[in-house]
């Protein structure tokens, strides 16, 4: 990546209070970009959002992605050069019980934010975050190319399935050269899933689940401990974001469309094997119990073929699973050993960047 790249350069990230939000607003304030945030509160308490004082140093602005008049007035306002759109219902159980909520978060609230792009001339890159799960699952073993067919059996995995569909027809309608805008506006979606790393208090994820009961020195109810998932840190699909925006940014429409960010096969491990790591590294171990209660569906086996981004962007995961795991003990450890977490997160950040 060009360090100098974001220095400068006004970014508005919707999400910026979650998970993935909090890691990539510090990063890029780092990176010396003016960032903006937009997004409703953080989605739990505790959160990294706080934790991390993320909201120092950057625009933090309180608002729901499903109002397109606010939305679009902090398009006008800011004048941003990138939008980096992760705010949605990230949850797949939850979406069962909340379809309509989901729906609306992750289809019209996707709808939204290109159209605000669409209403204003800032805007030269626009990156839409989806999920591994957009996928039509056709529950095999080989990994998922970026031109298989879209689906989902669940409304969380539908509806990114959806938002993929909604960006591709705003690029071909809009956006492209030969669409009908007169503007051509860089657009791509992203497509990872099983991030893990630390500040991650989400309702049903492994990680999660697993450093909030020894945090509170109980067991936790493990569902389906033979799943294999195709692990990684969050710091990994970030960087691919910020690797293909920097190449939209240059290049244009030749890096518009989807892009897959997963890990290396030999990162597909089991829920079993995660456990067991964590119980190896958490001072106190890990104890868990089968959850055998009858569970909503979920995607048995998911795997993402990353030749694409490997071979136009030359973009390739950086840490293993075990270095993965590693670093989220050291920050759960570093919290509960109330460290200054931005500090912390910022030292995992320089790490990772020097790696190659
Ligand atoms: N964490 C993962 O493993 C994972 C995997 C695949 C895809 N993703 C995608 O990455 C993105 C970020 O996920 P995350 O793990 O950081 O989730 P998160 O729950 O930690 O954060 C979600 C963010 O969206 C915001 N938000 C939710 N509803 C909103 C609304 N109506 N209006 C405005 N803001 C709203 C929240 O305030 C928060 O800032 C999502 O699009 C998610 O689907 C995450």
């Amino acid at each position: 990546m060009n360090a100098q790249f974001w220095k400068g350069k006004t970014v508005l990230i919707t999400g910026h209070t979650g998970f993935k939000g909090s890691w990539l607003s510090l990063w890029l304030q780092n990176k010396g970009a003016n960032v903006v945030g937009y997004a409703l509160s953080p989605p739990t308490t505790p959160n990294f959002f706080e934790v991390g004082n993320v909201a120092s140093g950057l625009e933090s602005i309180h608002g729901d992605i499903r109002n397109f008049e606010k939305m679009k007035s902090v398009v006008n306002n800011h004048q941003p050069e990138i939008v980096i759109h992760l705010a949605a219902q990230p949850l797949v159980r939850y979406s069962y019980n909340n379809p309509i909520e989901t729906y609306e978060t992750n289809v019209m609230g996707t709808v939204n934010v290109l159209e605000a792009v669409r209403q204003t001339d800032c805007v030269k890159v626009a990156l839409i975050i989806t999920s591994d799960k957009c996928y039509e699952n056709k529950e095999w073993l080989w990994g998922y190319r970026e031109n298989d067919p879209m689906g989902g059996h669940d409304p969380y995995s539908n509806s990114k399935g959806c938002a993929e569909l909604v960006t591709s027809a705003y690029r071909k309608s809009y956006f492209s050269e030969s669409g009908n805008s007169d503007r051509g506006v860089a657009v791509a979606t992203a497509r990872a899933g099983n991030v893990i790393g630390g500040g991650d208090w989400g309702l049903d994820r492994l990680v999660p689940d697993i450093m909030q009961a020894v945090m509170e020195d109980r067991s936790v109810d493990i569902r389906y401990p033979h799943a294999v998932r195709p692990w990684q840190h969050v710091l990994e699909p970030l960087d691919g974001y910020m690797c293909l925006i920097e190449r939209l940014w240059e290049n244009g429409s030749k890096y518009s469309g989807g892009w897959n960010f997963g890990p290396g096969d030999e990162d597909c491990k089991p829920v079993s094997w995660i456990l067991s790591t964590l119980d190896s590294l958490w001072k106190g171990g890990v104890s868990w119990n089968a959850d055998e209660a009858d569970n909503p569906h979920e995607a048995n086996y998911l795997k993402l073929d990353c030749s694409k981004s490997r071979t136009l962007l030359g973009w390739a995961p950086k840490l293993d699973l075990m270095t993965t795991i590693e670093l989220v003990v050291e920050w759960y450890e570093g919290y509960v050993g109330k460290q200054n977490m931005r500090i912390l997160a910022g030292r995992q950040i320089s790490r990772y960047e020097s790696l190659e």
